[in-house]
């Protein structure tokens, strides 16, 4: 079933009923400022850090679910309705939700009087505008009112939402004119304010939520509203909010235009007051005044497509195939710059409040965005390393404002190092940079311990080759990938942090899926060091890759598929004589894609191991049998209900190993199979069944022990967005970046017949054609660049500013 269809040209998700199974979001903002904003006008806004600097309040387990936001009223007669349907949930006689490029367009229609609120953060502006177009389609005269409503966060939204003993009592506001600043703090130490404005005059305000809803009111029911009558109340301490009243009347066929915005605004320590007391507002009001009129609005909506349409323009396919083709072109890509920007701090699953930067996940977002943004993908990949410890090891977090290392994680998650290897590789590939390399990086974030960026990841690399285990292979620390895989904690005390109880590194428990990791991306560090001719080291490095490889497929293969790991007493951890988790996924994609046992045999069974075992319909689950007990040996992993999360769950972040581990063995219809499977618009007709945002990917859908089997949770901010983009863009459809330039290599469906990519790569574009007469899997038979055959399948480097026609012809 579904609630709404995709809009191509405008590339927008159209939501068409209200009461979508979750609320369905979208993200405003590029640089500074965020609003997160679900299809019935619910969310928050944040300025850089959701924790930090939270503008806007948002209840996240709230009953009923979703209620704060950006919601406006209006009061037609005795009927009060919201454009978005929430909160007052007045059945409308239409309704439609445009989630598109950083904007979303809601509007409702009622008794002949349509209101439309379309919302965007302009790019280089930190607010958020929402213009608001009421039109009567009636055939009488209209008189009602309108008034938006929104909640102030007294800036530290955990401490908003815990230290009432305080914050009943310093919430402070000052109105003027069509303004309403709320400056809690800003008396003592903060030098920022945020403003909600209109650019007409209101009727009326209010600041203090118990005039505007009543103590014992709710959103759905607000006092003032009911009553058709703001209170121009001022709030002292309690809940201040930002209301307004706006009379309207309109002729038959007459449109009626408002825009709101809500501003973050910092002043320098001197500069803080106009008058004692009075905060200067100079800022404030220059933002006010330059999006005061409908061009002005209409400029920021242009500017803003402009921006996405350049960044989308680096990838672009196009086949006959509509659901493949959004997904590359529009809403994959867009995940991933939402995973940039966003990491895994906030959305309806994130609460903004706990994680900060992961370092893994990070390196991976990398994969989903540098092909768009590779001078911030550069930034970010030395703000990572400058986390690193001396000795190689991570910090599996950094805090986004400070940029350092967050000691309250601390380290030892023993795959974090070779992500950077990883990033940086996917970096090199995309821009052939090779200055970054030579780049001064601290280490943890101590200018006196810098090096170039190229030591750190040597000792990356090293850090693995010198801690392994009893059967040589890499300790696992912590945990590696997964995150729940905790061999070394051994807790017995609920509440205790699975990450961060127990031995730091116990000398015994090991990782087959790092030492997977170690060869995949170990050949990466080889190949970098050819490149910097760097030979002996290259050659040493190699050793240890290949002396890994054997030790995996000494003991790290089960027979018919790789095992997971060895606990901390040596047991095998995802092998036939487990009574529970006996196959897991991870280093079956892992080992495959590192091409560990291609040639001998063992990946191909590996990958027939997980068809076997591990499929479903709707993906691939991380492993089985799930754990039904809890097994303190191995953690957090079996701390899940059987089918959720990292216990069987549908990982949607490693489904992709197995789609590019199958394009490794040359399986282009598996591989797609495996792709399309957990691909948003492929399930977009059960929406009803996952329930969450049929545009993006989720982090997990409940496996088949759970009893919510094809359930979807924690849409949006997970590594899947990146991995999968790198699935299909570079594994399947074959444009691979690599460090001499484009290679062609595709494996496709054998009934895939033909599609185009337009690439723009190293500053040339690259017009790429794949026709396969043939019908087959894999193999080409013939590239042309402009007409002249190319002897291998690696494109020659063109000069910036070229457009070439590239013709493939695949066959034997
Ligand atoms: C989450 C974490 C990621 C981890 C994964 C598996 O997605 O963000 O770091 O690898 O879970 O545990
Ligand atoms: C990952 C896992 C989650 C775990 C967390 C701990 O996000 O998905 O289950 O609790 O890591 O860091």
């Amino acid at each position: 079933m579904k609630f709404g269809h995709f809009d191509d040209v405008s590339k927008e998700y159209v939501i068409t009923a209200p009461d979508t199974p979750l609320p369905w979001i979208n993200y405003l903002g590029n640089e500074d400022f965020f609003t997160i904003l679900s299809n019935t006008c619910g969310g928050y806004s944040f300025y850089r850090d959701a924790r930090l600097r939270r503008l806007t309040r948002y209840r996240y387990n709230n009953c009923p679910l979703d209620s704060e936001g950006f919601h406006i009223y209006i009061k037609d007669g005795n009927i009060i309705w919201n454009p978005g349907w929430q909160p007052v949930k007045t059945p409308l006689d239409s309704y439609c939700c445009r989630h598109g490029l950083g904007y979303s367009v809601i509007s409702g229609e009622k008794n002949g009087l349509s209101a439309k609120q379309e919302f965007l953060v302009p790019m280089g502006s930190n607010c958020l505008l929402m213009r608001v177009t009421c039109e009567n389609k009636s055939g009488a005269s209209k008189r009602f009112s309108l008034f938006p409503y929104l909640e102030f966060c007294l800036w530290d939204a955990l401490d908003d939402s815990s230290n009432f003993q305080r914050n009943y009592s310093t919430g402070e506001v000052e109105v003027s004119g069509n303004a309403i600043y709320h400056k809690t703090e800003y008396r003592e130490r903060r030098n920022h304010y945020a403003v909600f404005w209109a650019n007409r005059d209101p009727a009326g305000f209010d600041t203090s939520r118990d005039s505007f809803i009543g103590t014992y009111g709710s959103p759905a029911v607000p006092d003032a509203v009911i009553s058709g009558c703001c209170k121009n109340s001022v709030a002292h301490g309690w809940q201040p909010i930002a209301a307004q009243q706006f009379d309207i009347t309109l002729g038959p066929g007459e449109a009626y235009s408002l825009i709101f915005g809500l501003g973050y605004i910092e002043n320098s320590d001197d500069d803080k007051w106009e008058e004692p007391g009075i905060i200067n507002k100079a800022q404030a009001r220059r933002m006010i005044s330059e999006y005061d009129s409908d061009e002005a609005f209409s400029r920021a909506f242009n500017d803003l497509r402009d921006y996405w349409e350049r960044l989308l323009s680096n990838y672009r396919i196009s086949s006959s195939v509509e659901k493949l083709d959004r997904m590359v072109n529009i809403w994959n890509q867009y995940q991933c710059m939402v995973t940039f920007n966003m990491s895994r701090s906030a959305s309806y699953f994130e609460s903004g409040m706990g994680r900060g930067m992961g370092f893994r996940d990070s390196c991976q977002d990398l994969f989903g965005f540098v092909h768009m943004i590779p001078e911030r993908a550069r930034e970010r990949i030395l703000d990572i390393a400058s986390t690193q410890l001396p000795d190689g090891s991570a910090y599996h977090q950094y805090q986004p404002l400070t940029k350092k290392g967050n000691l309250a994680v601390g380290s030892g998650f023993n795959d974090d190092p070779l992500w950077l290897i990883a990033g940086t590789d996917a970096y090199l590939r995309e821009t052939g940079d090779w200055s970054i390399l030579n780049e001064s990086v601290d280490f943890d974030n101590d200018a006196s311990l810098a090096q170039p960026l190229i030591e750190h990841l040597r000792r990356s690399f090293s850090f693995t080759a010198s801690h392994l285990g009893p059967h040589g292979l890499p300790l696992i620390g912590r945990a590696d990938w997964n995150d729940c895989l905790n061999l070394n904690c051994f807790s017995e005390h609920p509440g205790e942090s699975f990450q961060i109880t127990g031995a730091n590194e116990g000398p015994v428990a090991e990782s087959v899926f790092i030492a997977g990791m170690f060869v995949k991306y170990g050949k990466a560090w080889v190949d970098i060091l050819r490149h910097m001719k760097l030979d002996s080291e290259a050659a040493e490095a190699e050793a240890a890759v290949l002396s890994m490889e054997k030790t995996v497929l000494e003991h790290g293969w089960d027979g018919e598929w790789f095992r997971r790991a060895y606990d901390a007493f040596g047991h095998v951890v995802g092998g036939r004589e487990c009574d529970e988790g006996q196959i897991f996924l991870e280093p079956q994609g892992m080992c495959v894609m590192a091409g560990i046992g291609k040639d001998s045999g063992e990946a191909e069974k590996a990958l027939k191991s997980v068809q076997k075992y591990l499929d479903t319909e709707y993906g691939v689950v991380l492993l089985t049998p799930a754990y039904t007990r809890y097994h303190l040996e191995l953690g957090e992993i079996s701390s899940y209900p059987p089918g959720y999360k990292e216990n069987a769950g549908i990982f949607c972040h490693n489904n992709p190993w197995i789609t590019c581990a199958e394009t490794v063995l040359g399986h282009g219809n598996r591989a797609f199979e495996t792709y399309s499977r957990i691909c948003p618009s492929y399930t977009e007709d059960i929406s009803d069944i996952h329930r969450t945002e049929p545009y993006v990917y989720s982090q997990m859908i409940a496996g088949k022990d759970a009893a919510g089997f094809g359930e979807a949770k924690n849409s949006w901010l997970t590594g899947t967005a990146a991995w999968t983009f790198l699935s299909i863009s570079q594994a399947i459809l074959g444009i691979k970046p690599t460090l001499d330039g484009l290679l062609i290599d595709p494996c496709i469906p054998a009934d895939c017949k033909e599609y185009n990519v337009s690439r723009r790569y190293r500053g040339a574009v690259y017009n790429i054609t794949v026709k396969n007469p043939a019908s087959v899997e894999h193999g080409i038979k013939e590239i042309r660049l402009n007409g002249d055959i190319c002897h291998n399948n690696l494109l020659p480097l063109l000069p910036s500013g070229e457009t070439a026609d590239v013709q493939v012809i695949m066959g034997t």
